[in-house]
């Protein structure tokens, strides 16, 4: 048995050595020839020549083992409903599902967009189009109608498939609405919208033509039975996009052979899961974790994997800990904000029900502080693991590795570099490596390992330009975080370095969030920072110029006119954008070269020391700022 420390070592010496051993964890069809080209750098592709499947490898290669185990766990606390899948069941949906899509001519290399609520049909969509060599690209159903447009002509999907509607909260979020709105503003519309009609809208507008009804289409293949198309493992698996520095997200494109491997090896040394036992994981299909720990990380284990739709508080806040008890949940993935939700609750639901199932509960997608690392883990009495990850890298760049070595957690750290990752912290400017206890840039040098993005969809250059090249003579991934490393070798993450914000675990650009307030017709100029928040970590905060400026002379007017704000947004990007406050000041501060001073409105707004304000172009506007975060105008 090795520590980690060999471990790791072992994957950045003998790179294709270690990845290798770890592809024996997967079907192929045809084997590899070679383990990495990286003959194009950055672009490395895994698994060269080797052929494989993300549905076969999910659901088919169970079935003579466990056809007869749960797969997929349903559990809706907004509709009441529950539903269960075997490895059997599930098999026979996807197939369903695959016989739909193909009748429709989704084939090889195609997209299908995926804009639905947490319901079993989203996970049979996902799993049909992978098994046809179709590329998915899941929306977040909390994105509207711009963003799902422009989503839309990145990816120029051939279908959409979607629902009539969403819960959340017992408020129904109407999703067939916002998919014809965003049709009618994309410049590629898809040739059909398939509609899983779950009932809760009950006469949800059809588009003759283009609108199928799913039950109606499914229903004449319920026997089918389609083959699955093997891809060459560095053919694209799926397309999320993502925020960065830019109003206009990244399609991240994932492969099928190293995602599928990587998946496969953290699901043992870094979750400890075993076959035939059950996964829950608290987050949305919407995003890179619900991609990898929903849907494709524990079924290609042999998991069962939990899918819940609903609140963690609702019904009550002991739910999830209900939830861990009745299915024998012996891993747990959630997020720190959840936490925080929790820990505002009456402590007495962490301890109402049984979950000595449980193994671990892993964190990650923001920073976990640590008095909610600690209130969690005592009052469960489960081991709290923190890890670090990106939607770029698909699964844990930063991470303790249970099952090589149980390492001691220091809280407050995603602790060491994962296996295959060589990170470095460099200098901002230099570009030197920093010392212990020194802060730098988060970074890795390539190759990076299977599972990781191949490329911006689309995009190449755009990959490489935004990617790789942060450091002048050096080519290193830059994952935009701050990060030091103490004397025994833990990391801490400090924090972005570009302006991309972390809101209760979901990524959002502020520049994304400016161009939707700017959409408001008498929005002069914007700047929107995040803002520290006791529960979501950080919020939005706009601060912005008003063409005309009237309505602002009384509070009711200022009330009104940040109402219109926040409903342009919600329009826009849908209620995941939604500023927490939007302040209205006669000017932003900026610099003399007309570059808004971002990082001074945040620290004001923080109530910290602005820094060097130098090179400001007029003090008035830092004094706007500061005006309006303390009241002084209201
Ligand atoms: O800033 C880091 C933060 O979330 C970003 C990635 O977000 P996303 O692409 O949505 O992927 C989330 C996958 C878990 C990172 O650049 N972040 C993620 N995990 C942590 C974190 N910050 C601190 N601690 C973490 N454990």
């Amino acid at each position: 048995m090795a520590t980690y420390r060999e471990f790791h070592q072992r994957s950045i010496d003998d790179r294709e050595g270690f990845w290798r051993d770890e592809a024996a964890a997967i079907d192929w069809q045809a084997p590899f020839d070679q383990v990495l080209d990286y003959s194009r750098p950055p672009f490395a592709r895994w698994f060269v020549g080797g052929t494989t499947n993300l549905c076969h490898n999910a659901v088919d290669r169970h079935l003579p083992t466990r056809a007869g185990q749960k797969a997929l766990i349903y559990i809706s606390t907004e509709t009441g409903q529950a539903r269960t899948y075997t490895f059997g069941e599930l098999h026979a949906e996807v197939n369903r599902c695959t016989a739909v899509l193909r009748s429709l001519c989704l084939g090889r290399g195609d997209r299908m967009l995926i804009y639905m609520p947490m319901v079993p049909e989203a996970v049979f969509a996902m799993l049909a189009c992978v098994r046809l060599g179709a590329i998915h690209s899941v929306v977040f159903g909390g994105f509207a109608s711009h963003s799902l447009a422009s989503r839309i002509d990145d990816a120029k999907p051939k279908l959409l498939f979607t629902a009539d509607a969403g819960m959340r909260g017992g408020k129904a979020l109407h999703y067939k609405g916002l998919v014809d709105e965003a049709i009618r503003l994309s410049a590629h519309p898809p040739e059909h919208v398939v509609l899983f009609n779950r009932g809760i809208d009950k006469n949800p507008a059809m588009t003759a033509g283009r609108d199928l009804d799913y039950a109606a289409l499914r229903a004449q293949h319920m026997d089918a039975q389609v083959p699955v198309t093997w891809l060459e493992s560095s053919e694209p698996s799926y397309i999320l996009y993502t925020s960065g520095t830019t109003g206009k997200p990244k399609g991240v494109q994932r492969d099928t052979g190293g995602y599928a491997v990587a998946l496969a090896a953290s699901m043992q040394h870094i979750y400890c899961g075993k076959p035939g036992e059950t996964m829950f994981t608290t987050s949305d299909i919407g995003w890179v974790v619900g991609h990898s720990y929903i849907v494709y990380g524990p079924l290609i284990h042999g998991m069962a994997t939990v899918l819940y739709e609903g609140l963690p508080i609702r019904p009550d806040p002991g739910i999830w800990w209900q939830i861990v008890a009745e299915h024998k949940v012996s891993v747990m993935f959630s997020s720190p904000t959840a936490v925080r939700v929790l820990k505002k609750q009456d402590p007495r639901y962490l301890g109402q029900h049984d979950v000595s199932s449980l193994r671990h509960l892993f964190l990650a997608g923001e920073p976990l502080d640590e008095p909610t690392a600690r209130w969690i883990s005592e009052g469960l009495g489960v081991p709290v693991l923190d890890h670090y990850w990106q939607t770029e890298t698909g699964w844990a760049l930063l991470s303790s590795l249970p099952g090589v070595e149980a390492t001691p957690v220091k809280y407050g750290s995603p602790s060491f570099p994962a296996y295959g990752y060589d990170v470095k912290l460099l200098h901002e400017a230099s570009g030197a490596e920093v010392g212990a206890n020194e802060k730098g840039v988060v970074t890795v040098v390539p190759p990076l390992p299977p599972g990781c993005m191949s490329t911006v969809w689309g995009q190449d250059d755009r990959f490489v330009q935004t990617y790789f090249s942060s450091f002048k003579d050096k080519l290193v991934y830059t994952t935009f975080d701050w990060g030091i490393r103490d004397d025994d070798g833990y990391y801490f993450i400090l924090g972005r370095t570009d302006d991309v914000i972390n809101v209760a675990g979901h990524r959002l650009g502020t520049r994304e969030i400016e161009e939707a307030v700017s959409a408001h017709p008498n929005i002069a100029e914007v700047a929107v920072v995040g803002v520290h928040d006791a529960i979501k970590g950080q919020v939005p905060m706009a601060f912005a110029v008003l063409k005309d400026a009237s309505m602002l002379a009384t509070p009711a007017g200022r009330r009104a006119m940040e109402q219109e704000v926040f409903a342009v947004v919600d329009k826009a990007l849908g209620p995941v954008g939604r500023p927490a406050r939007v302040h209205f000041i006669a000017s932003l501060p900026k610099t003399r070269s007309g570059k808004v001073l971002r990082r001074s409105i945040q620290a004001i707004a923080e109530g910290r020391d602005p820094g060097d304000l130098t090179t400001l172009d007029d003090p008035g506007g830092i004094d706007q700022v500061r005006g309006a975060v303390t009241g002084v105008q209201e």
